[in-house]
C-alpha cells in the first residue's frame, strides 16, 4: 500500500484514476493543478505521482521540476496526449519515471504505478539501510578520513538524535555549516523546516525583528506584521550562524526565549510557544568572548550543551589530497565534454604543505584557480609558488558589505567586511586573508601588513592559529 498523488485538471479523469488505484489498495490524494499538487506534496508523504502533462498554469513538466528540487527521488508518471511522443521523451529526460499516453490503458496504468511504487520503496529502504550502516548523504558531504573528521562525524551522529542545543566551533572555512546541516538532516526533525540566519550579516538593530518577528507599527519601517525565523523554524531546526556577532541586548532576549520556550514579537505582548532545535556556529572562541564580557555567560552555557569543534585543515593534512581530488572531480563533472583533468603529485604535495588559514574554503578556491589556469590535462603546482593560487581567498563574504583593497601589496586581492564589524575582528580577518594571500608565508605576510613577525605570531596565537612547533620560531 502506498500514498499516491493524482494531478489532473479534469475531474472525471481524477476520479477514474483514483478509483483504479484505490482498488489496488493505495491511498490517493488528488489535485486539480500543478500548484495544488505541490502544496499537497509539501503537506503529506507521497510515494509516487501520476500527473497530466497539460495543466492550466504550471504544466506537468514544470510541476515535476519544482517538486524534484525538494524530492529528487520521488517517481513521477506523466500522462501525455495521443501522438506527443517527443514530449514524452523530454519528460523522461527531465527525470520522469515513465509516461502513459492517452487514452490511458487502465491495465498499463496499474502496472506503471506499481513499479513506480516499488522504486520508491526501494529508495526508502536503501536510505534507511544506509542510515543504519552509518552512511548518510549529509555526512558524506563532509569529506575526510582523518581521525579528527571521523570523530566530528561520530559526534554528529550522537547528538543528531537528541534535541540538545549544539554549538559548532571552528575557524572560518572549516565546514561548520556542513556540520550544522548534517545535525539537522540526521535528526528526527529532518522532514521539518530548517532555517538559517547569519547573525553577522544582519544590521544590529534588525536582529531581534529577524529572529522573533515584529508587530505592525512596532518601529519605523515595521509597516506590516512579520514572522521571525523562530516561528518559521517551528517544529524544525534553527541554525544561528556567527552567534558570536550577536549584540548583548539581543542575547538577553534569546536567552529568555530558550528558557521560556516561548517568544514575543518585537512590539507584541502575546507569548508564542516555539518548538525549535537550535544549532549555533561561531568562528570566535566563545569562552574567550565570555571572559571579555562580549558574550553572556548564561547564554553560553545554554548554547554549549554539546559542542562540536571542527578542526582546522592544517591539523589534518592527510585529508588534503582527498579533498583536492574531490574538488577536481566536481569541476570535471561540470564539463563532461572537456578533457578530464587531474592533479599532479607535485601539486598535491605542495597543497599538503600549505597552512590554509582559510581552511577548506581556501583550498577549494585554490584548486579551482589551479584548474582554470592549467592548460594541460595534468594540473601542476606552479601556481602555488608565486601566490596566484590564493589571491582570492576571501574568508568571510558577508551581506551588506564594503570592499577594501588589501593595500599596496596587491591591488586585486581584497576582503569584504561588514560595516560596524568590531575592530579586532577586522584586524583578524585582514591578517588571516593576508596570510592566505601569501600562501601561509608568515614573514611575507608580516612585511605586507607592515608589522613585526613577532607581533604576527602573537596575534595568530591569540586566534588559536599557531600550528604546534611554530612557538620556537616566535620566541626566537
Ligand atoms: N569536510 C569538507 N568536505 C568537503 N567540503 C567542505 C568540507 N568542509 C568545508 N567544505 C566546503 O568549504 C566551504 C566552507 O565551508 P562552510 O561554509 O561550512 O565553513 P564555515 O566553517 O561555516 O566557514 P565560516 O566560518 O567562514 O562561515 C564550503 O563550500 C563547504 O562546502
Ligand atoms: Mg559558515
Amino acid at each position: 500500500m502506498a500514498n499516491l498523488l493524482v494531478i489532473d485538471d479534469n475531474a472525471a479523469n481524477r476520479e477514474t484514476y483514483a478509483d483504479i488505484l484505490h482498488g489496488e489498495g493505495h491511498t490517493v490524494l488528488s489535485a486539480a493543478s500543478g500548484e495544488e499538487g505541490l502544496a499537497k506534496l509539501g503537506a503529506a508523504a507521497v510515494d509516487a505521482v501520476l500527473c497530466d502533462l497539460v495543466l492550466p498554469g504550471l504544466d506537468g513538466l514544470g510541476t515535476m521540476e519544482l517538486a524534484h528540487e525538494k524530492q529528487p527521488n520521488l517517481p513521477w508518471v506523466l500522462i501525455t496526449g495521443h501522438g506527443s511522443e517527443d514530449t514524452a521523451v523530454a519528460a523522461i529526460k527531465q527525470g520522469a519515471f515513465n509516461y502513459l499516453t492517452k487514452p490511458v490503458d487502465l491495465g498499463r496504468l496499474k502496472a506503471t504505478v506499481e513499479s513506480a511504487v516499488r522504486l520508491a520503496q526501494a529508495n526508502r529502504e536503501n536510505r534507511a539501510l544506509r542510515r543504519e550502516l552509518g552512511y548518510d548523504e549529509a555526512l558524506d558531504r563532509i569529506i575526510g578520513t582523518s581521525a579528527a573528521i571521523r570523530q566530528v562525524k561520530q559526534m554528529i551522529r550522537q547528538v543528531a538524535t537528541t534535541d540538545a542545543t549544539v554549538l559548532v566551533e571552528g575557524e572560518s572555512g572549516t565546514g561548520k555549516e556542513l556540520v550544522a546541516d548534517a545535525v539537522h538532516a540526521l535528526s528526527r526533525r529532518s522532514g521539518r523546516p530548517y532555517v538559517k540566519i547569519n547573525c553577522g550579516a544582519i544590521p544590529r538593530d534588525l536582529i531581534e525583528s529577524e529572529l522573533f518577528g515584529h508587530e505592525r507599527g512596532s518601529f519605523t519601517g515595521a509597516v506590516a506584521q512579520k514572522k521571525g525565523k523562530f516561528e518559521f523554524a517551528d517544529t524544525g531546526t534553527l541554525f544561528l550562524d556567527e552567534i558570536g556577532e550577536m549584540p548583548l541586548d539581543s542575547q538577553v532576549k534569546l536567552l529568555r526565549v530558550l528558557q521560556d520556550g516561548a517568544l514575543t514579537r518585537v512590539g507584541g505582548n502575546q507569548p508564542i510557544a516555539t518548538d525549535v532545535r537550535l544549532v549555533c556556529a561561531t568562528n570566535r572562541n566563545l569562552k574567550n568572548e565570555v571572559l571579555h564580557n562580549r558574550f553572556r555567560m548564561d547564554l553560553y552555557f545554554r548554547l554549549n550543551v554539546v559542542s562540536i569543534a571542527v578542526p582546522p585543515l592544517r591539523t589534518r593534512r592527510e585529508d588534503i589530497p582527498l579533498l583536492a581530488r574531490t574538488f577536481v572531480d566536481r569541476l570535471n563533472r561540470k564539463q563532461p565534454n572537456q578533457p578530464q583533468k587531474e592533479l599532479s603529485d607535485a601539486a598535491l604535495m605542495a597543497l599538503r604543505r600549505m597552512d590554509w588559514p582559510g581552511n577548506i574554503r581556501e583550498l577549494e578556491n585554490t584548486v579551482q584557480r589551479l584548474y582554470v589556469l592549467s592548460a594541460g590535462r595534468v594540473i601542476g603546482g606552479d601556481g602555488l609558488a608565486n601566490g596566484i593560487a590564493t589571491a582570492d581567498s576571501d574568508p568571510q563574504p558577508v551581506g551588506d558589505a564594503i570592499t577594501t583593497s588589501a593595500g599596496p601589496a596587491d591591488a586585486e586581492a581584497a576582503i569584504r567586511l561588514l560595516i560596524g564589524l568590531p575592530m579586532d575582528e577586522v584586524e583578524k580577518r585582514l591578517i588571516v586573508a593576508t596570510l592566505a594571500h601569501c600562501g601561509g608565508n608568515k614573514s611575507k605576510a608580516a612585511r605586507q601588513l607592515q608589522i613585526g613577525l613577532k607581533t604576527l605570531y602573537r596575534k595568530l596565537e591569540a586566534y588559536g592559529m599557531m600550528p604546534a612547533g611554530d612557538e620556537a620560531a616566535a620566541s626566537g
